[in-house]
């Protein structure tokens, strides 16, 4: 098959352009998820949902899990903008959410964590 070069010229440039977006480090988002293990884990849920392929899908979607009325209708899918503002300050995002946890505030801590998610997606 031929590709016009122009074409192929602009799908070497894409492959080769830094994102432009700070992308995170999941080895360094596994030691901040520990702030997150008192409750959650990727596997199970515990007192919070499990975290498996969470990137990705719609808030309180995992089956099964009692998730506050907030969670359901918040219409969200977690994608890194989201998880990014909800993670800052998640009665921020979401008003009467259950999840007791003040947020975490470093930019760079919740990318590398976001980072972590999407690898241990599953
Ligand atoms: C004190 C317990 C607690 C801690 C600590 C905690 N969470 Fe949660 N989390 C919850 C609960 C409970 C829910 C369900 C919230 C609801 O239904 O309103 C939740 C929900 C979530 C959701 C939405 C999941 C879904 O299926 O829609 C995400 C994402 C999340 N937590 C991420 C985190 C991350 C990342 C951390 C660590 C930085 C963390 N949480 C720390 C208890 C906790």
């Amino acid at each position: 098959m031929r590709y016009p070069k122009a074409a192929a010229v602009a799908a070497a440039t894409l492959l080769l352009t830094p994102v432009a977006l700070a992308e995170g480090d999941p080895a360094r988002g596994e030691k901040v998820y520990e702030r997150c293990e008192g409750c959650h884990s990727i596997e199970r849920d515990r007192i919070g949902p499990r975290h498996q392929g969470v990137v990705g899908r719609k808030a309180a979607s995992i089956a099964g899990f009692a998730y506050s009325p907030a969670m359901k209708a918040s219409g969200l899918t977690w994608d890194e903008a989201t998880l990014d503002r909800f993670l800052e300050g998640p009665t921020k995002l979401v008003p009467g959410t259950r999840m007791g946890f003040a947020g975490v505030p470093e930019e760079r801590d919740r990318a590398d964590l976001i980072a972590y998610l999407k690898q241990s997606g599953g």
